[in-house]
This record gives structure tokens, sequence and C-alpha cells, in this order.
């Protein structure tokens, strides 16, 4: 059925190119569902009892590495996975296109990070972009500026695959250009295919290229390093993950496992129910993927062409604004590493993962712990002590759009460990907190913390006007 379906959907376009394009993208997708199909018949799942923490050799300290010169830059290429929204955070756009310091988006930092590499070494290290439909223009306005300048910037499209009723396992879509909400783009694992069918891999390989750098577009602690180059040429690994010590509050990232001599990547949805908790803890699964990936493109190339790139299938549920549920079929890019040749992680420390995920996040960030060099974070040396502080906000704050009305102006934070705010709260002009500072506005009640307001080891709660 789901095969007659998706013809019919490759019939209503009218373009032959166009329609041979998303035919094999169809052909594609037809692949992931049978494949789908076929292990949710077998029930396949991972043998806990077989999971066991990666052999100490797989997950190299960073401090270890020696400092390499910088003169393989020439062979790198960086690309950033930018096809997701930031639908946690209630925006309609990519994430990317998210003002996060001095005006600046993630891509125009991004954009100074390179662009600092290239002038500092006197090399030619070029962005990619993966977009996805959902993330196309955004993207494409962003980078419109930086047209004329040194840097090159590529972009190509991720897949868009259909999503699927979880009753009849049916397509949503009725024609291929049907609305933008029966459709998803198949997570960052997509990376491989999508790179290969828009001949991207083959250009970069003709230039020259042999290294990709990928990592997630929001995380701006992922600054090209030269060490981590340097390491994957001398160990000849053929993929390298970064990955990091998990803290308590990481409970949702993948971890590397060994399973039966080989490594691989454990997702939490890989996990059977029973051992969630197991899982999440940090005894046992002591770090967590912090996607980014360093890949060899020739060997990437050549798994493409001999073996391909069979990824695990993450069942992705979701509900549509009609109350139906669907499910969508994804991957993700750093389970590639089963099929590398001498691949291993790299502990990297945690500065290189700094991503937003939430406006807690973006708080933070946009705060005076942070000041910019060439678009990279750094901690302002002002700040006494080695943590950055903890910050709670509440559900009222969830929304990019909320946050934005509730703080005027970010406070002042340099001395600030904790922060937890709940309820209906708005801060003025030149706030300052310091200490720990918790600010609880009860149901029905609102606080309203005002210009110049300097609040120090405070906890604030009712109904306040000060
Ligand atoms: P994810 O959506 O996987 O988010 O995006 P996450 O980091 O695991 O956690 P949540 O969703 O914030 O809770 C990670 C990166 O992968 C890209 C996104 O743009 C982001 O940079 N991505 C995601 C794609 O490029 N394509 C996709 O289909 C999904």
């Amino acid at each position: 059925a789901m095969r007659n379906e998706l013809s019919a959907l490759v019939n209503t376009v009218k373009d032959p190119e166009t329609r041979k394009a998303f035919d094999t993208e169809m052909q594609s997708f037809f692949y992931l569902f049978t494949r789908y199909l076929s292990e949710r018949a077998r029930r396949q799942e991972l043998d806990w009892d077989r999971i066991k923490s990666p052999s100490e050799d797989k997950i190299v300290p960073y401090a270890k590495l020696p400092s390499g010169p910088a003169n393989n830059l020439n062979k790198l290429a960086v690309l950033k996975v930018n096809g997701g929204l930031g639908t946690s955070m209630g925006m309609t756009g990519a994430k990317s296109a998210l003002e996060v310091k001095d005006d600046m988006t993630f891509l125009d930092l991004t954009v100074r990070q390179i662009e600092h590499l290239n002038t500092t070494h006197r090399v030619d290290v070029p962005l990619i972009l993966m977009t996805s439909f959902n993330t196309h223009e955004d993207t494409l306005r962003i980078i419109k500026k930086y047209a004329n300048q040194q840097l090159r910037i590529t972009t190509f499209n991720q897949s868009r695959y259909p999503r699927i009723f979880k009753e009849t396992l049916l397509p949503c879509p009725r024609t291929a250009e049907d609305d933008k909400k029966h459709w998803y783009p198949p997570g960052h694992g997509d990376l491989y295919n999508a790179l290969l069918h828009s001949g991207v891999l083959d250009q970069l390989l003709a230039e020259g290229k042999e290294y990709l750098f990928v990592s997630n577009s929001d995380n701006l602690g992922a600054v090209v390093d030269d060490k981590i180059l340097q390491h994957m040429i001398d160990s000849q690994a053929e993929f390298i993950m970064e990955v990091t010590d998990k803290t308590k509050a990481d409970i949702k990232g993948g971890t590397l496992i060994d399973y039966e001599g080989s490594i691989r990547l454990l997702e939490v949805a890989q996990v059977p129910n029973e051992h969630v908790e197991d899982f999440k803890s940090v005894r046992k699964f002591k770090i967590f993927n912090t996607n980014n990936l360093w890949i060899n493109l020739r060997a990437l190339k050549r798994i493409m062409e001999t073996e391909g790139m069979e990824l695990d299938i993450i069942v992705n549920p979701k509900t549509t604004d009609d109350g139906q549920a669907v499910i969508q079929l994804e991957t993700a890019a750093g389970d590639a590493i089963k099929h590398f040749n001498n691949a291993h992680g790299v502990n990297v420390p945690r500065s290189r993962f700094l991503p937003v995920k939430s406006c807690s996040d973006l708080l933070l960030i946009k705060s005076d712990i942070y000041s910019l060099e060439h678009g990279q974070l750094v901690i302002n040396p002002q700040r006494m002590f080695e943590t950055t502080p903890v910050i709670k906000l509440g559900d009222h704050f969830k929304k990019i759009a909320q946050f934005q009305k509730r703080f005027k102006k970010i406070p002042t934070i340099i001395e600030l460990d904790h922060l937890t705010v709940t309820g209906d709260v708005y801060f003025g002009r030149n706030v300052t907190l310091r200490g720990t500072v918790i600010v609880v506005a009860n149901e029905g009640q609102s606080i309203y913390i005002p210009d110049g307001c300097v609040l120090e080891n405070r906890l604030l709660s009712g109904n306040l006007n000060l």
C-alpha cells in the first residue's frame, strides 16, 4: 500500500526533472520504511547485557593530544547541520536565525569563527550548511550578506519525507506540494545521503578536501580545533566523535558503548523501558555525544558506494494539529561511527558543547557571563568562579516571544550562582542578580522587578511590586 501511495505522490509532479528528484527521495524514504517494518516485525532490540562501557583506548582524553602544527587545515571543510526548527523554544523558523549576542545570529557567529580561522592561518576552509525545507529560506536570508566576502559558503538541502499515520501506516501528504505540516526532515543522520545526492561530497573531494568537521548549528562551542584534526590524521581514524563528561542535567544525549566488540552510539530511544534509568545515570554511562563529528571524506564515499550508510531508525511519535497520531522515521549522524575504521571518541572539555536548547541557555549566553572573540564565546575574566550560573526559568519563559517580553534587558549576572524563576515574572532594565536568587509568582499573581533593582541572595514570592 505504501508503495502505491508513494507512486501516486510522485505522479502529482508535472515537471520531469523535479519528478525525478522527488522520485529518488521517495525511494530513499521507502527503503527506510521497509526497514522499519521488518525491524518492527522482528522486534529487534539491543541485548542490554551485552552493552559494555567502551575500552579506555576508545575514548581519548583531549588533554593528552599533542598540539600539532595547523598545516592540514586546507584539507578541511566545516559543516553545520541546520535543518531543525527551534520548536521547543516556540520558534517557527530556523533556530540558527535567532539573535544570540550583539545582534548576531548563530549563523553570523559561525561565519565570524571561520573567517577568523581562515585569516589567522591563511587557509581556505569552506562553510557548508545543511538546510531543510523548513530552514532554507531563513538561512539564505542571513548568508546573503556574506556573498561578496572571502569565505565560501555552500548550502544543500536535506531530504523531505512524508509523515505517516500511526494507525494505517500510510503517508499523510496527498500531493507532492501538499502542506508543509505533512512532511518532516528525517534527522541529522540524513546528512550522508544528502551530501551524496546533492553532489557536495564529490565537489569537496574534487577540491582536495579530506576531512569534514560536523556540528549542530546552535553549538557555539564547536570551533575548529587543530589538535583534534591532527589526532585524527595521526591515529588514522576515519571518524571521531567528540564526547564530554555527563552531568546530572545531561540525561538526553546519546552515549558511546561497546557492543560485541564494536563501537556504537546508544540513544535513549533505543533503550528498553526498564533500563532507561540506568541509561540516564552518570555512573554507568559517563560521557555523552556532543554531535561534534570529524569524518574522513574518502572513507565516507567508500562506505556510501559499498555497504551503504545504514543507520538505526529512531521512531519519533507526533500529534498533528487536528489530534491525529503520526510517526516520523529519523536517524542520527553519530550512529555512522559503526561503519568507519579506527573510529573512536575524544573526551573534550565542556566548553566545546555550548548549545542553546532552552531560553535558560539563551539567557546565560546573552548575559555578561560571556563575551565574544571572533565569533567565539569566552567566559568574562571578571567572573570569579570557574562555573557558570545555574539558571532555571519556568514555563512562562519557555517560548522565545515570552522570554523577550519578560526581560526588558538582560540582567547583570556576573556574580550570580543560581537563579530560579517561576510564574508570571517580569524584569525591568539594569537589574543585577547576585548569589542565589529565587523568584516565585504563584498562580494568579505577578511580580515585576523594577528598573535598576539589585537582588542578592533573595527569595521573592507572592504578589510583589517592589
Ligand atoms: P535536534 O533537533 O536533534 O535537537 O537538532 P537536539 O539537539 O537533539 O535537541 P532538541 O530538539 O533541542 O531537544 C540538533 C541539530 O541537528 C539539526 C538541527 O538544526 C540542530 O543543529 N537537525 C535536526 C537537522 O539538520 N536536520 C534534522 O532533520 C534534525
